[in-house]
C-alpha cells in the first residue's frame, strides 16, 4: 500500500519547524519504525529520531504518531488504519532536533522518587525472602522501560513544572510495594512541595 509520512522537523540553528511529507510504499505489516528507517536511508538522510533495540525494549523511540503517543517499533501500519500517518516529538519537552527531545526533565523527575531497593539497616544474615505474592505485587510497576509516552502525554506534565508525572509514580509504587525495600517512609514524605507519595497500605492498581 501507499502511505503519506508526515514527519516534525525542527532545525536548533534556524528554529524552523515544519512537516516534511514523504509518500511510501509499505507492507501492512511493517512497523512505523521500518518506514521511517526506509525514508531516513532512501528519502532524507537527515531526518533525526530515536530508536536502539527495535523491539519494544529499550523505550528510545516513543513519540506522537497519529495523535497518541507510543512506540514507533511497536506500531504497525495496518494498525492506523489510515494511509496518512503523522509523527511529531513528545510534547511538554524541549525539542533538540526534529523527533529528539530533550530528556533530562523526565528521568530527573524519576530520580525524586528514589527508584531504587533501599535496604533496611539491618540486612537479613542470608537472602532476602520474598514470596510469590509478595512479588506479585509489583510485577506490573517492573515493566515500565521508561520511554516517557504516559508522562509526556499528561496535560498537567506540560504546564507545571513542579508535576513529575505518571511513569514517576510507576517507579515509587515498583519499590513501595516491594516488601524487601525500606524506604517506604522515606518516599512517602520527602519533597511534599513536589510529590506526595501516599503509604503503600493505600495504593491499588486498576
Ligand atoms: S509507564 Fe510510562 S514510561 Fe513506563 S513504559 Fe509505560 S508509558 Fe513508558
Ligand atoms: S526502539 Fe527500543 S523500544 Fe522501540
Amino acid at each position: 500500500m501507499q502511505v503519506t509520512v508526515e514527519i516534525w522537523r525542527y532545525d536548533p540553528v534556524t528554529e524552523e519547524s515544519h512537516f516534511d511529507s514523504f509518500v511510501r510504499e509499505a507492507d501492512p505489516t511493517e512497523r512505523v519504525l521500518d518506514v521511517m528507517l526506509a525514508i531516513k536511508d532512501e528519502d532524507d538522510g537527515s531526518v533525526a529520531f530515536r530508536k536502539s533495540c527495535a523491539h519494544g525494549v529499550c523505550g528510545s523511540d516513543a513519540m506522537e504518531i497519529n495523535g497518541l503517543n507510543r512506540l514507533a517499533c511497536q506500531v504497525l501500519i495496518q494498525d492506523l488504519e489510515t494511509d496518512l500517518i503523522r509523527i511529531r516529538p513528545l510534547r511538554g519537552m524541549k525539542v533538540l532536533r526534529d523527533l529528539i527531545v530533550d530528556m533530562d526533565p523526565f528521568f530527573e523527575g524519576l530520580k525524586q522518587v528514589q527508584p531504587y531497593f533501599i535496604p533496611a539497616e539491618e540486612a537479613p544474615a542470608t537472602e532476602y525472602r520474598q514470596s510469590i505474592d509478595e512479588r506479585a505485587a509489583f510485577d506490573d510497576t517492573t515493566k515500565c522501560i521508561m520511554c516517557g509516552a504516559c508522562t509526556t502525554s499528561c496535560p498537567s506534565f506540560w504546564s507545571n513544572d513542579a508535576y513529575l508525572g505518571p511513569a514517576a509514580f510507576v517507579k515509587a509504587h515498583r519499590f513501595i510495594f516491594d516488601s524487601r525495600d525500606a524506604g517506604d517512609s522515606v518516599r512517602s514524605c520527602f519533597r511534599p512541595r513536589r510529590l506526595a507519595v501516599a503509604p503503600a497500605s493505600s495504593w491499588s492498581l486498576v
